[in-house]
């Protein structure tokens, strides 16, 4: 296993370039299984999590195969296997993506129950309620679910939970409903970019898809979808980590080729923690200073994200001042808060509510990484910690994060990866 080495205490400095975003390639990949012929993907970064989905979709008659210039070409050639297994799906929960399409598409199909995971319980009971109000049968029995329709049908589906919306289970509804006879409306859908990306590559596929973007999702089934080429969107969440990352180093950082319409969220909450940053085009750049104490609650898009929440904190723990972060989509991950007071930090978990008191200075230690955005977390601690922090466990990084060392360290970062 590897590990990450930082030696900390230097400010980033210059520009970096964001990759594509792995949770739009995710769905986006799982939506080939519709098609009639091979889909192009443009942009879909180069990450485990994105061999493990085409893994999937290989063990269900797919072929996938990544060509030298980056590009992912997805075409199904065998129907009759519909069956993602344990071994897999349990490496990723973004697999259960697979289920709608394979069961709007082949009649069938039979997706491992994901399980919990590190950073809550994660049912997918919004997933099934979805599909099921599509017509599908479904049973889950021995740790797998199966879905069965001779074909679905057109319904009008409310997708709220206890935490709101849900990404995932709106993707796995609206690419369902794309083949099924009729319409659908979706109601309290995820409003989330990469939903948004999602319903235009289907469109361009040929469905017929109204509100991508907003709450409401008026879907016109159709017969047949046929392969398209679609470019993922910038991932967000990459870009906002490198914020953070230049803030909490009180450095000053250009991300490039992002959206900062996809941030507004996180750019207000960067500004109210007194980090300047400025927006121009498709570049953001931030740059830290005094930082001071502010209020963070994470909520679905357009609301400030779960996935940034960790990497705040990183930044919050070296802010004047106490800050509070209320996580209200997963109230139970905080598991980072006790590796950072390994570092030093001064957090205090309490239910969903982390209380984060500003200290001057981190200090480097051995960390453990328990999940991805925890793990970019630690790294951001670790590189504001004066000396030396090992960060391991980092295959975790690996699922969501490309190239993570490489470009920290064009910015200047002394990062490197090593046995552990
Ligand atoms: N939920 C339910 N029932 C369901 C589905 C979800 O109660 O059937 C709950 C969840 O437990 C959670 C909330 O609804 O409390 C929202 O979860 P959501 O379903 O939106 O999460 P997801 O679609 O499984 C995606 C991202 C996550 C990201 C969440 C929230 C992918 C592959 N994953 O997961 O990304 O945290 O949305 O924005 O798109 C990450 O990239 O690190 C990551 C975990």
């Amino acid at each position: 296993m590897q590990k990450i080495v930082i030696e900390g205490g230097k400010p980033l400095r210059g520009e970096v370039s964001v990759s594509g975003s792995k949770n739009a390639a995710l769905p986006v990949m799982a939506a080939c299984l519709l098609a009639e012929g091979e889909c192009r993907i443009s942009g879909a970064p180069r990450l485990t999590d994105i061999d493990t989905l085409g893994k999937v979709l290989t063990s269900l008659g797919a072929k996938v195969l990544r060509e030298d210039g980056g590009d992912l070409v997805i075409a199904v050639e065998d129907e009759s296997k519909s069956t993602a297994e344990y071994d897999l799906v349990r490496t990723m929960r973004g697999s259960i993506c697979a289920l709608g399409p394979m069961l709007a598409k082949r009649g069938y199909a039979k997706v491992s129950l994901p399980g919990g995971c590190v950073i809550g319980a994660r049912p997918i009971d919004l997933h099934l309620k979805g599909l099921q109000a599509l017509g599908a049968e479904i049973a889950c029995e021995h740790g797998y679910v199966t879905a069965k329709a001779k074909r679905l049908r057109g319904a009008r589906v409310y997708m709220g939970g206890s935490f709101g919306s849900s990404v995932l289970a709106t993707a796995n509804v609206l690419m369902a409903a794309s083949l099924a006879e009729g319409q659908t409306v979706i109601e309290h859908a995820a409003c989330e970019p990469e939903i948004e990306d999602l319903a235009r590559f289907l469109i361009d596929m040929g469905a017929s898809i109204e509100g991508a973007g907003s709450h409401r999702l008026l879907i016109r089934g159709v017969r047949r979808l046929d392969g398209a080429a679609h470019r993922v969107i910038p991932d967000r969440i990459e870009a906002a980590t490198f914020l953070a990352a230049a803030a909490a180093t009180r450095g000053k950082v250009t991300v490039r080729g992002t959206d900062a319409g996809h941030l507004a969220a996180v750019l207000d909450r960067f500004q109210e923690a007194g980090v300047k940053v400025a927006a121009n085009g498709k570049a953001i750049t931030a740059e830290g200073g005094d930082l001071c104490a502010t209020d963070v609650t994470t909520l679905p898009y357009p609301g400030f994200p779960t996935d940034m929440q960790a990497q705040f904190m990183a930044m919050l723990s070296v802010a004047r001042g106490t800050s509070t972060i209320t996580e209200k989509i997963y109230p139970e991950r905080f598991m980072h808060a006790a590796e950072m007071s390994r570092l030093g930090a001064k957090i205090n978990v309490r239910g969903n509510v982390a209380v984060i008191e500003g200290v001057e200075r981190l200090t480097g230690a051995t960390v453990m990484a328990s999940d991805l955005r925890a793990s970019a977390a630690l790294v951001i601690a670790g590189l504001v910690a004066e000396g030396r922090t090992d960060v391991r466990r980092i295959y975790h990084l690996d699922r969501g994060y490309e190239d993570l060392v490489g470009k920290l360290s064009a910015l200047g970062a002394n990062i490197r990866r090593e046995e552990d």
